[in-house]
């Protein structure tokens, strides 16, 4: 996930214990990431380019700039530095299968679909579960089926809106989808476009996911992958509570290929495949909300 790096005495920055201990508390203050000290090293690698980058010569002014009122998006680009965006269309292509033969069968009696994208990086999930229910799902049923997709990095968030790809990310979007999903892009040759009536099923937007959320579901169905990774346990366990609380019965969480959920969440989830969770009773209220 993060990138070798110089031991952090050898590098051309001071960084200290108490540098990365104050850097921790901040990420994970903000962010619910979880930066163990063992990640020093890699942390000053990924850190030192922000210094490079704002012209500061050592990591205490950066920790001062960071904690300043009007540096939200400073503390935006060092999330965007701790994490990765690393993301491809139908990657863990199981998930899509599971969606398409579980829960499609069952949206074509319903009178509405959401699907929640959680930490969507640069939209190809998301476009991923359009194109699955474009494949699949009646006309009618398709004009009654949204997709939000949220990520922190309003980097990430442009990027997936404007849903322009390089043509090498082709490769993975099945034969019949990238036939009915995607079209040529007529200014540049080497990139392609999201077709329209897929673009229109996804909303996108900014959202941190330990932050309060400005929706209330029920979700059908949320993918929230790759992403619990970088959080603490306390934070995980919150999380899955939280999207457990917003799914319908009988609705399903999709996790990454290295991620379990663990917690209170467990007594209202039962398993449904790899990596992919099915809520059966109503969840226990959250007592930290
Ligand atoms: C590795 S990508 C995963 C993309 C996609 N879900 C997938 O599995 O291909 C992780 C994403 O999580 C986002 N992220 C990290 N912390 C977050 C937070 N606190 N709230 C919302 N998104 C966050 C990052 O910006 C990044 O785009």
């Amino acid at each position: 996930m993060i990138t070798t790096a110089p031991a952090s005495g050898s590098g051309e920055f001071r960084f200290t214990d108490d540098d990365f201990r104050s850097l921790a508390q901040l990420a994970h203050a903000e962010f619910g990431l979880a930066l163990a000290e063992s990640k020093k090293p890699l942390v000053y690698s990924r850190i030192a380019r922000r210094l490079r980058a704002r012209n500061i010569t050592d990591f205490t002014s950066y920790m001062a700039l960071l904690k300043s009122p009007g540096e939200a998006e400073e503390r935006l680009e060092l999330i965007s530095a701790l994490t990765t965006n690393v993301t491809s269309f139908f990657r863990e292509k199981h998930h899509f299968d599971t969606l398409r033969k579980e829960l499609v069968p069952q949206f074509e009696k319903q009178p509405r679909v959401r699907i929640w994208s959680a930490g969507c990086s640069s939209g190809q999930e998301a476009f991923s579960i359009a194109m699955t229910l474009s494949d699949t799902l009646s006309e009618t049923s398709l004009r009654n089926a949204r997709i939000l997709a949220t990520d922190i990095d309003p980097a990430m968030i442009r990027k997936a809106s404007a849903a322009r790809y390089a043509r090498e990310d082709l490769t993975t979007i099945p034969a019949d989808m990238q036939k009915n999903g995607t079209r040529s892009c007529a200014e540049d040759p080497a990139s392609f476009e999201i077709a329209t009536p897929v673009q229109r099923m996804v909303t996108f937007g900014e959202l941190n996911l330990i932050e309060a959320w400005p929706f209330k579901g029920p979700f059908d169905a949320i993918f929230c992958r790759n992403v619990a990774i970088y959080f603490d346990h306390q934070t995980q366990h919150r999380l899955w509570s939280r999207f457990t609380g917003l799914l319908r019965q009988g609705g399903l969480l999709f996790i990454g290929h290295s991620e379990r959920v663990a917690g209170p969440a467990l007594e209202s989830l039962q398993s449904a495949g790899v990596t992919t969770y099915r809520k059966t009773v109503a969840p226990r209220p959250d007592p930290a909300r």
